[in-house]
């Protein structure tokens, strides 16, 4: 008791540190964002969120969120001094969309009216969000062709909050067409360049097929005219191969132009010009074709082609240095009055992305016309140039009118928009494209438009975050087209800060009344003078309360600000709560206790009234109860097995916990049941009963002597005898099987009735296996096995016989037929020999 004493008050302890700290628990704030924000411009950067400025202003906390008013009983905050910036939109520029020039009957006018959303821009925030008007209206875009519509708009916005704006591009009919012929005029084209002379006349005329309003320039590039692109010896820098004209890095030729016959002149008059390595310098080519605006002739309001035409690949940035040259690309414009790139010797190639950037501010669109060996590294660089096609050319160029016409219609027959918004602004395009009835996805590409067709975008604009720069709180974001010069120009504010809060403002305030001359007044908001504090500024040093730190009514190291922990109201630094209802309070130095908010357990507070209170947070048990909620009984009562007189704790096999029995969990044995009564996997007490059932039904076993029986088996009960012993479930019964001295089997189950006492069934005769005869079987064995041995012996003995005999017979016969045996051994000599003297006659 003493110890659950302690344990609350810790708790306690603990809970109101976490108050002083000033997290004051999710559950107040979770609900509304806005009352945790203690300044104006945090307020307004949060979705949702007012901020009441009244100097008059009451309530705890001044932001709020005006579209879940308080109830009725709080504050309301007056109309006029509510900071809830809205966010506008206001069209600035919005001409017509140009017009098809044939009748388009078939509803194609539709665009404009009926989108979803509202025109009022007075709505509340949530039904805010999204605006819509007609494209075009009082617009005078009739001598000028418009492709994007609106043109230009600002914009307000509040952060995290989305804003839809509506956008229509159409493909114009004879939108003008700007053609510039970028040539490679190394060798190997010579007869390229004479193919493509001689299809001039049929280039032109399949693109005024396209647009009437047609204009066609060229240019040609070599390489560097530096070892070791182009060979420097001064015979080959005059003719570097035969019929060559002097190397050189670009030239430009022809300033696009309606002039249409000179095309053709003019690339026959061009010479090919030698150089040594295989990569040309083409990048400088690009570069310079799509910088200088004027000397290459292009329109402001034109699709912009430019045919890039190589046998080779390319050097870029880096590749200079082989020649010395480490200057890089400055991506300016450097050509000479004949049209030559004067910086060729003296600057590097420029970088990939040095001619992505120049070709999207330039909305010109690269058509990489490459012979098939190089068609690949192309395919490659395309991807990283914004709205870059690739297409393969004939090794003499005889298909370069289709190539031209296909690209064309390819890049005018779809659209893609893009935007140079920061990272801080999201924008995300919606459209249907041409599909009426469909659904808008998200995208910023449409395939196949003709002329006329009018693609609508819903762009979805947001601001992330507020920059913390004010300066880059202002931006104007670009929405184009790909390759079109026409784009939307938002000018956009982020509503990120409140004027109140600047200085010189009506409500920005030094030494106001409304702060008791002590302090200044922002927005609304009293900061206090030093040696002043109190949430009006009404309470000076001497008129702090004894406890040191209690400056006004927020806990010290609060982050978060709030007076009395949002729910009280603060008088000279000391809160005085407010008044909830009749069961429920608020109390404590900061109003951050309550008797509402504790652990429940089964839907009541604290487990009901009977079993403890609420204070703070933390329950407060009556005697006999414990734990967090107070649902865990102190008193072991439940945990004894009812009708078991003298029986243990948990039957001896747990703990009493909260008033009923957790069981012990061991290796072995597994104990359940309420009271721990159960255990499936545990031995059992057969072992126990085994020796008096023994004694008890068959007169066998240790306990053979009925005065041992009945002395040893008092405590076990009678077996009732049955004929076979059955295991009956629902009585829980355990078996318990035998053998016994004799080799008899007898199984007998135990169980326990409601009043656990044992009972035993056992079987009536033991189950005995027939007598066996075990010295007939031993004599039998040995029987056997001394016969078998003898069996085993005389057959040896006969086989040993009939082998000799047989031995004996082969060497008999051996014997007989012997002949050395008669005769003579051959080698055998004898002992003595006679020779006769022939010169002695028969003396001796
Ligand atoms: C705020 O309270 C003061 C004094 O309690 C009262 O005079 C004033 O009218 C109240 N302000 C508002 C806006 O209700
Ligand atoms: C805009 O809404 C306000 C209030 O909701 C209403 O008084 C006003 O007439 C509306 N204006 C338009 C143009 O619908
Ligand atoms: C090409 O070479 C011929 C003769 O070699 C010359 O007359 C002509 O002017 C050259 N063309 C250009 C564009 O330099
Ligand atoms: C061609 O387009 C330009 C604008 O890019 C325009 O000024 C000019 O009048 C047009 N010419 C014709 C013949 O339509
Ligand atoms: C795009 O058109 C505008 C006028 O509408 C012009 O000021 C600007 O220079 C043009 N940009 C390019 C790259 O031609
Ligand atoms: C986007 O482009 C416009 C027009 O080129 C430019 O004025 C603006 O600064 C660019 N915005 C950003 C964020 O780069
Ligand atoms: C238009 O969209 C609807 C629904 O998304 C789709 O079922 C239909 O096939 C689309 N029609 C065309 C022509 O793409
Ligand atoms: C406030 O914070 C300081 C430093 O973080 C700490 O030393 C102090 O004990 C804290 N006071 C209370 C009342 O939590
Ligand atoms: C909370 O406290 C109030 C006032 O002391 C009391 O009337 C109410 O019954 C208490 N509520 C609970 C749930 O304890
Ligand atoms: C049976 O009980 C007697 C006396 O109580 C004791 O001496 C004997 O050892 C017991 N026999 C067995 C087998 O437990």
């Amino acid at each position: 008791m003493d110890q659950i004493m302690k344990l609350c008050i810790l708790i306690t302890f603990l809970t109101t540190i976490n108050f002083i700290n000033g997290q004051i628990p999710q559950r107040f704030t979770a609900q509304n964002p806005c009352t945790a924000k203690g300044t104006c411009h945090e307020c307004i950067q949060t979705p949702s969120c007012a901020w009441c400025y009244d100097p008059l202003f009451n309530a705890s906390a001044r932001c709020f969120q005006p579209s879940f008013p308080l109830s009725s009983k709080d504050e309301q905050c007056k109309e006029e001094f509510v900071h809830n910036p809205d966010n506008i939109m206001s069209l600035l520029s919005n001409l017509e969309l140009s017009k098809a020039q044939q009748a388009n009957t078939d509803g194609g006018y539709h665009w404009g009216i009926g989108y979803e959303g509202s025109r009022n821009q007075t709505d509340s925030w949530e039904h805010r969000g999204s605006s819509s008007y007609g494209y075009g209206h009082g617009g005078d875009g009739q001598g000028q062709i418009v492709q994007v519509a609106p043109q230009r708009i600002s914009l307000k916005l509040r952060a995290r909050q989305s804003y839809s704006i509506y956008m229509g591009y159409t493909q114009a009919e004879d939108y003008p067409v700007d053609l510039y012929y970028l040539m490679d005029l190394s060798r190997s084209m010579l007869d390229d360049k004479e193919k493509l002379s001689s299809l001039g006349d049929q280039l032109t005329y399949t693109m005024q097929q396209v647009t009437s309003n047609f204009t066609l320039g060229f240019g040609s590039f070599v390489d560097k005219v530096v070892m070791p692109y182009v060979s420097t010896l001064p015979e080959n820098l005059a003719h570097p191969c035969e019929q060559c004209a002097a190397p050189y890095g670009y030239k430009h030729m022809m300033t696009l132009s309606q002039n249409t016959p000179q095309f053709s002149r003019m690339v026959k008059q061009a010479n090919v010009s030698g150089n040594l390595d295989a990569p040309e310098g083409g990048f400088d080519a690009i570069m310079q074709a799509v910088v200088c605006r004027n000397q290459i002739g292009w329109r402001e309001k034109a699709r912009r082609l430019l045919v890039f035409s190589t046998d080779a690949s390319f050097h870029y940035a880096g590749d200079g240095k082989l020649g010395g040259i480490v200057k890089p690309n400055d991506g300016h414009c450097h050509l000479t009055g004949e049209g030559y790139y004067s910086q060729s010797s003296s600057q590097d190639y420029p970088s990939i992305e040095q001619i992505n950037l120049a070709v999207k501010k330039n909305s010109i669109n690269v058509i990489f016309a490459v012979t098939g060996n190089t068609i690949g590294v192309y395919e490659q660089l395309a991807k990283h140039i914004e709205g870059a096609s690739v297409a393969k050319l004939e090794k003499d160029s005889s298909n370069i009118v289709e190539l031209i016409k296909e690209q064309y219609e390819q890049i005018s027959s779809s659209v893609e928009m893009k935007h140079n918004a920061s990272s801080a602004v999201s924008i995300r395009f919606f459209t249907k494209c041409l599909n009426a009835s469909g659904t808008m996805v998200n995208t910023n590409k449409c395939g196949n438009i003709k002329v006329g067709d009018i693609i609508n975008f819903k762009i979805d604009i947001e601001v992330l975050q507020c920059p913390k720069e004010s300066k880059d709180r202002f931006q104007t974001i670009q929405i184009y087209p790909v390759g079109i010069n026409e784009s939307l120009i938002i000018d956009l504010e982020m509503l990120c800060e409140c004027e109140c809060e600047k200085p010189g403002h009506k409500y920005y305030q030094e030494n106001a009344p409304a702060c008791h001359h002590k302090g200044t007044s922002i927005c609304g908001k009293c900061y206090c003078n030093h040696g002043a504090f109190g949430r009006n500024c009404e309470c000076t040093d001497d008129e702090v309360p004894k406890s040191p730190k209690t400056v006004g009514c927020v806990p010290p190291n609060s982050t978060t600000g709030i007076e009395c922990s949002g729910r009280g109201t603060c008088f000279c630094g000391r809160c005085e709560c407010d008044i909830r209802g009749p069961t429920e309070s608020i109390y404590g130095d900061y109003c951050e206790c309550d008797n509402f908010s504790c652990e429940r357990h089964m839907g009541e507070l604290c487990s009901g009234e009977s079993h403890g209170t609420c204070d703070c947070g933390v329950c407060r048990c009556t005697p006999g109860w414990s734990g967090p909620n107070c649902a865990c009984q102190q008193s072991d009562a439940g945990c004894y097995p009812p009708d078991v007189i003298g029986g243990e704790i948990c039957s001896g096999h747990g703990k009493c916990v909260c008033g009923a029995c957790v069981c012990a969990d061991t290796q072995e044995s597994r104990y359940s049941g309420k009271f721990c009564e159960k255990c499936p996997t545990c031995p059992g007490r057969c072992p126990e009963f085994k020796d008096c059932v023994q004694c008890q039904m068959y007169q066998t076993g240790p306990l053979k002597d009925p005065k041992d029986c009945s002395a040893n088996c008092t405590n076990v009960p009678v077996p009732i005898p049955v004929d076979t012993v059955t295991v009956i479930e629902e009585n829980n019964e355990d078996l318990c099987h035998y053998t016994d001295e004799d080799h008899c089997q007898f199984s007998f189950v135990y169980y326990y009735d409601f009043e656990r006492t044992t009972h035993i069934r056992a079987q009536q005769e033991r189950t005995c296996p027939p007598e066996i005869f075990v010295l007939g079987i031993v004599f039998g064995v040995i029987a056997a096995i001394v016969l078998i041995g003898m069996a085993i012996l005389l057959l040896w003995k006969l086989l040993t016989t009939i082998h000799d005999r047989r031995e004996f017979a082969k060497f008999e016969k051996e014997r007989m037929m012997a002949k050395w045996d008669t005769g003579e051994n051959p080698i055998y000599k004898q002992a003595t020999s006679t020779f006769k003297n022939p010169t002695y006659a028969g003396k001796g």
